[in-house]
């Protein structure tokens, strides 16, 4: 009896196969590369913002401290964001106020405080701590880069629940260790309850 295919055709089909299966695997690394790229997370994309406020200038320049506008940060869970007035301290006078300063004035009349845009923010089901962390010794570059180097603000880290995890599987046993002999109890630094609402 004639065979069905050719083996001309059997071989042509091995071969059609075996692309297919390196075109798949191809496009899964792709898919795979991108997903965990630092541009997917929206590392060193900067965001609009109703004021072109640069670190460079105030946290680097001038040398102010990071407390001097982010005064929550060694005792709540947010940083917290500076007010109008803490800028127009030194922009009513000192300094030309120019258009570029309307919505401090804003601000200011209505009693609301400047919509700045975030790059950090975390997904609502997620719990962040910086009064946790500053208390454990860990500085704000190690989280968010040179920021004082930055004319405009960026992520420096992905912030991905694997980046958090890196360091809490690194730094478990000392903050168990120095919550034991603080007599108090501190959450297993890896389970999901302690990041997760
Ligand atoms: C003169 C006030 C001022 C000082 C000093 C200052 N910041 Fe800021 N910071 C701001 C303002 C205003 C914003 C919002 C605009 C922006 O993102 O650039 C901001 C935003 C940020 C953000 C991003 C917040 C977000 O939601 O994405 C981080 C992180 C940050 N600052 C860290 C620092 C660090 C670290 C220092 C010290 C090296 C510092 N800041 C010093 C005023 C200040
Ligand atoms: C301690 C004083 C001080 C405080 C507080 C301060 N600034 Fe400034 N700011 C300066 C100085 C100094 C300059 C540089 C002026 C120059 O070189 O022309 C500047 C420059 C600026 C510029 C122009 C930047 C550019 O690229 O030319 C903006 C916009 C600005 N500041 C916004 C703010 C905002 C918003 C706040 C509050 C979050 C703030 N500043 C708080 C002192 C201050
Ligand atoms: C362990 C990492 C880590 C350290 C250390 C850290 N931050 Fe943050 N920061 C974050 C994360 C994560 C977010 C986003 C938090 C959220 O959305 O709930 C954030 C958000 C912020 C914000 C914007 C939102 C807010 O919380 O008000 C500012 C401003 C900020 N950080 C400033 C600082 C400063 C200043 C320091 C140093 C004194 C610092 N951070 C240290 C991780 C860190
Ligand atoms: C560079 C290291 C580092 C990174 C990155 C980091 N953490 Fe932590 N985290 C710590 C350490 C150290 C502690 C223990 C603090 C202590 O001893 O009280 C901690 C504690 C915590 C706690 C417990 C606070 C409490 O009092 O119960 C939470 C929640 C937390 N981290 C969330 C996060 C989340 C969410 C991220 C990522 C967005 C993150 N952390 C990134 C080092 C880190
Ligand atoms: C150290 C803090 C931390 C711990 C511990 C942790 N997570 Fe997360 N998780 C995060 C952060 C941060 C994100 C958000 C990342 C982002 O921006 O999408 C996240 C996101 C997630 C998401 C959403 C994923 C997505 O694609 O949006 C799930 C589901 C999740 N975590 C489950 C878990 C489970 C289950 C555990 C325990 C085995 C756990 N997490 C432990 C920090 C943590």
């Amino acid at each position: 009896m004639k065979p069905l295919f050719s083996p001309g055709a059997d071989r042509k089909l091995r071969g059609i196969m075996v692309v297919v299966a390196a075109a798949l695997v191809l496009a899964g690394t792709v898919a795979f590369a991108v997903a965990r790229s630092d541009g997917t997370w929206g590392v060193g994309t900067p965001a609009a913002q109703p004021i072109p406020f640069s670190h460079a200038i105030h946290a680097g320049q001038i040398g102010l401290d990071c407390r001097f506008c982010h005064a929550g940060v060694e005792t709540s869970a947010n940083a917290g964001m500076p007010s109008a007035e803490t800028c127009l301290g030194c922009h009513s006078q000192v300094w030309n106020v120019t258009a570029q300063f309307a919505p401090l004035e804003t601000a200011l009349t209505l009693g609301t405080p400047v919509t700045w845009a975030s790059v950090h923010r975390l997904p609502e089901h997620v719990r962040f701590q910086h009064a946790a962390h500053i208390g454990a010794g860990l500085t704000c570059a190690q989280c968010h880069g040179p920021v004082e180097t930055m004319a405009r603000t960026v992520k420096a880290e992905t912030q991905s629940m694997g980046w958090c995890l890196d360091c809490h599987r690194d730094a478990a046993p000392e903050a168990a260790a120095r919550h034991a002999q603080l007599g108090v109890e501190i959450s297993p630094l890896t389970s999901c309850s302690t990041c997760h609402r």
